[in-house]
């Protein structure tokens, strides 16, 4: 497309302010900017600003919602006690098989935690300073022992991070695992659009651009060949994560077995929300199929209201812990761009305004939109629900102090090591600090047995901080 041909497209959909600094960048600088616009689908994108940025969408929520029926933490009857001891075998056989892979979302700004680098290199080992990527990859790495297969992992990044992260790993030297059973692949991203509908710059060069979403995975997966990679190397079931939750299993085979043996396309951990308003989304039922209402558009009347126990009916929130079937996604992309739903975002994004000059706006100025995995529940015939104790599985790191932090998730994964040393009989004695590496544990029976074969029974002596590796 010649300089004339990108000025008729963008004068046609009324964003010519793109090219404005055209006559000032250099040659490469102007096929950089001309190959951004041309990615971007302006009649698609016409319809959005109508619809989302030049008036705020009325979130249509179903007037039929129900609570989602899930399957329970602690089983209630010998029945159903069976059935979780044959869906463990069932996951566990799969996990064996090389079927299951892991898919880690990493491809967010984490702006909250104000970290300047990708989230997952983040130092959240208690004691050890270890990143959530270390985490992960240790995890991985002690179940493959544990089922003497091979877990492949997947990794979604940004543009904006993606050298970073992979950098990140060269230098760890892939914490041990196989370079060849890592795959990263970069999302797409959306313009950010001013509240005049005009999209915005982020240089003279180069427009302002962000990820589209965790939603934005599906689709990403299919467009990188990480599912037909997935194809030709056996693998069935994606156990997805978020790379701020350090404290997630990565790979459950309680949780892929009754997804397995409920047939089901697409699965979900549950945790009992702490009060009507916290802030998850919520498992719901609508017409038949599942869904999550976020927790800012769950009318308040359905939060609040309750069973005659007591307990909320909209008990059921989401940790963003999945099962897919990689023959779901597969289905959802044959023909093209799957259709979740977007959802705006008020943000600050800098921008170079008219005169060229650079800036940083104090207040929300720019709509960003995104899409989110969870939308595409109700795209599945067959979902299935679990409850986990969220001391044992969810810590998000979302902001640096307070609420979901670092924090927070530092002290819950230390009262977590303690709690398994207690359960293998050690005396934690005066230890402030307790931190176990995932890559010698990542159960109660892994702590115990590794506490037995090197006879620790006691952590006196060893200091405050004490660190198993
Ligand atoms: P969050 O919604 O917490 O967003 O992402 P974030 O970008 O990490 O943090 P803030 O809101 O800017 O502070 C939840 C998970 O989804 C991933 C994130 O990396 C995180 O693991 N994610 C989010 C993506 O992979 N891509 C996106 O476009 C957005």
């Amino acid at each position: 497309m010649d300089f004339a041909q990108l000025k008729q497209l963008l004068e046609k959909h009324g964003q010519q302010q793109l090219i404005a600094f055209w006559n000032e960048i250099s040659e490469d600088e102007r096929e950089n900017l001309a190959s951004q616009i041309q990615k971007i689908d302006f009649n698609r994108i016409d319809e959005l600003i109508k619809e989302y940025v030049l008036k705020k969408p009325e979130t249509d929520i179903p007037d039929d919602l129900t609570p989602a029926p899930f399957f329970p933490l602690i089983p209630d009857n010998e029945g159903l006690k069976s059935y979780y001891e044959v869906a463990k075998q069932t996951g566990a056989d799969i996990i064996r098989q090389g079927k299951v892979a892991c898919l880690t979302v990493a491809g967010g700004q984490g702006t909250r935690l104000g970290f300047d680098g990708p989230k997952g290199t983040y130092p959240i080992g208690p004691v050890s300073g270890k990143s959530l990527f270390a985490y992960f990859a240790e995890g991985i790495a002690r179940n493959q022992e544990k089922y003497s297969t091979r877990i492949p992992w997947y990794i979604m990044t940004s543009v904006v991070n993606n050298a970073q992260t992979v950098e990140f790993f060269e230098q760890n030297n892939y914490f041990g695992l196989d370079k060849q059973q890592v795959f990263f692949f970069v999302q797409g991203t959306m313009p950010a659009v001013g509240y005049d509908g005009k999209i915005l710059l982020a240089s003279k060069s180069s427009l302002a651009l962000s990820p589209d979403g965790h939603g934005g995975t599906l689709w990403a997966l299919r467009q990188s060949g990480a599912l037909d990679k997935m194809k030709n190397e056996g693998t069935q079931f994606l156990s997805y994560f978020q790379v701020d939750n350090p404290l997630v299993a990565v790979v459950d085979p309680l949780f892929i077995g009754l997804h397995a043996l409920e047939k089901s396309q697409m699965s979900a951990i549950m945790l009992p929300k702490t009060g009507p308003f916290e802030k998850l989304g919520n498992f719901c039922v609508s017409k038949n199929r599942t869904c999550i209402i976020e927790y800012s558009d769950l009318p308040e009347s359905l939060a609040e209201s309750r069973n005659p126990d007591g307990s909320l009916k909209f008990l059921a929130g989401s940790p963003a812990i999945h099962v897919i079937s990689t023959s779901f996604i597969e289905k959802l992309t044959d023909n093209g761009k799957p259709a979740l739903p977007w959802h705006r975002a008020d943000k600050k994004v800098p921008f170079v305004d008219s005169n060229g000059a650079l800036i940083k706006p104090e207040t929300p100025n720019a709509v960003k939109l995104e899409s989110f995995i969870f939308d595409a529940l109700p795209l599945a015939e067959k979902t299935m629900i679990l409850e986990a104790d969220r001391n044992e599985s969810f810590g998000p790191t979302k902001n640096a102090t307070g609420v979901d932090s670092a924090e927070s998730c530092r002290e819950m994964l230390i009262a977590r090591d303690k709690r398994r040393l207690k359960a293998a009989n050690v005396d934690i004695a005066n230890a402030e600090k307790v931190e176990i590496a995932p890559r010698i544990a990542v159960c109660d029976e892994d702590v115990e047995e590794y506490c037995r074969k090197n006879n620790i029974s006691s952590l006196a002596n060893m200091g405050r901080e004490v660190y198993l590796k």
